[in-house]
């Protein structure tokens, strides 16, 4: 098993921690925290006997004890982590989104190409079985594609917070934050995975005080086809997605954590396409990553390093369409 550190210890990273074992495709064995106490309870939910606590990213980076790191920090400081990660030989996998901006995101695959370093996106939902359902969909229908309308919006108890005049991570430009940011860049991942790079970007967001989007609708152009986006972070949403093929119409029920497939035929009979899902939906991507990294499968690791640049363009496309800023932007 490849030995694993961890950054940020929410509780994304014991879901990735729990899915590495699991799966047997990791084994945690250094934990950075800033705070020695949440390293410390963070390692015990594990009760690993061999687990190394840091409170200093130098010292962590240099340990011998792992070779790859798992970062899950606010997104704004993914850029400088992942850069130290890598100047230090580890592989790394990083949540999405990987960087705040294009010219991060650039800097991070040189930088991992001339180490000889696997730069991995933890975009979790496009290795699961359900999404290569829908691939397979696609690949059998596809002469009668015609566009899409996806959505991902979910109320954030952190937006409580904004509303309470505090200023939680994912709601401020501070640390790269807002609905495209977080929950957008998954119904991105579908469009550009399903139907390669658009032409033309165009996002329309509810601007929040601290500057970041609460909601919005995004339209990313194909030369015979639009997709639509709905993504929020504000209200709750139960609209399905769908992916249309003239007559026909695949249902799925969200945009982002899909759990279920359905298709409408040409008589608008919905019928439920059967499939299978892990109670933990990061056990398909740490079982990838870790195979690729092992294997050290190039072939599909430029293909994924493809997709990963071509998000993270779209991303910053759309950001700059609503006029949104990050702090970060600054440094370039
Ligand atoms: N794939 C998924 O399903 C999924 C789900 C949720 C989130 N995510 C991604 O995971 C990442 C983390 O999201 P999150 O909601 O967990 O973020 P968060 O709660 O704001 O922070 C995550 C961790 O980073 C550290 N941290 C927090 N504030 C920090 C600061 N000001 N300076 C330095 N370190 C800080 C904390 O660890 P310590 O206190 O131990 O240092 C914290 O546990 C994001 O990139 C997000 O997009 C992915």
């Amino acid at each position: 098993m490849l030995k694993l550190g961890i950054i940020g210890t929410n509780w994304i990273t014991q879901q990735f921690v729990e899915a590495s074992e699991e799966t047997k495709s990791f084994q945690l064995t250094e934990v950075y925290s800033r705070t020695e106490g949440k390293a410390k309870v963070f390692a015990d939910k594990f009760q690993a006997d061999d687990v190394t606590l840091t409170t200093d990213l130098e010292t962590f980076f240099s340990s011998e004890k792992f070779s790859v790191v798992y970062i899950a920090s606010p997104n704004s400081l993914h850029f400088s982590q992942a850069k130290l990660a890598i100047e230090h030989g580890k592989n790394v996998i990083v949540e999405k989104p990987s960087t705040s901006n294009i010219h991060e995101f650039a800097t991070l695959q040189e930088l991992a190409k001339a180490k000889g370093c696997f730069l991995l996106e933890a975009a979790r939902h496009i290795y699961e079985p359900i999404f290569k359902k829908i691939q397979s969909y696609l690949e059998e229908n596809k002469d009668q594609l015609s566009g899409a309308t996806l959505s991902y919006m979910k109320y954030s108890s952190r937006y409580d917070d904004h509303l309470d005049g505090k200023e939680p991570n994912v709601f401020t430009t501070k640390f790269s934050g807002g609905a495209l940011y977080d929950l957008g860049v998954y119904t991105i991942y579908d469009a550009v995975v399903l139907f390669g790079i658009p032409e033309k970007v165009d996002y329309q967001a509810e601007i929040l005080s601290s500057g970041v989007d609460g909601s919005g609708s995004l339209t990313l152009k194909y030369p015979n086809f639009d997709v639509n986006i709905i993504v929020g972070k504000t209200k709750n949403s139960f609209m399905p997605s769908e992916i249309y093929f003239g007559k026909k119409t695949l249902l799925l029920d969200s945009g982002g954590d899909i759990n279920r497939l359905s298709e409408s035929d040409e008589d608008k009979h919905p019928s439920e396409i059967p499939t299978t899902k892990s109670d933990n939906p990061m056990d398909s991507e740490a079982i990838e990553f870790a195979r690729i990294i092992n294997e050290n499968d190039q072939d599909k690791y430029a293909q994924l390093s493809r997709y990963a640049r071509i998000v993270n363009r779209v991303l910053e496309h759309a950001r700059a369409s609503a006029g949104i800023v990050f702090e970060a932007d600054k440094d370039e």
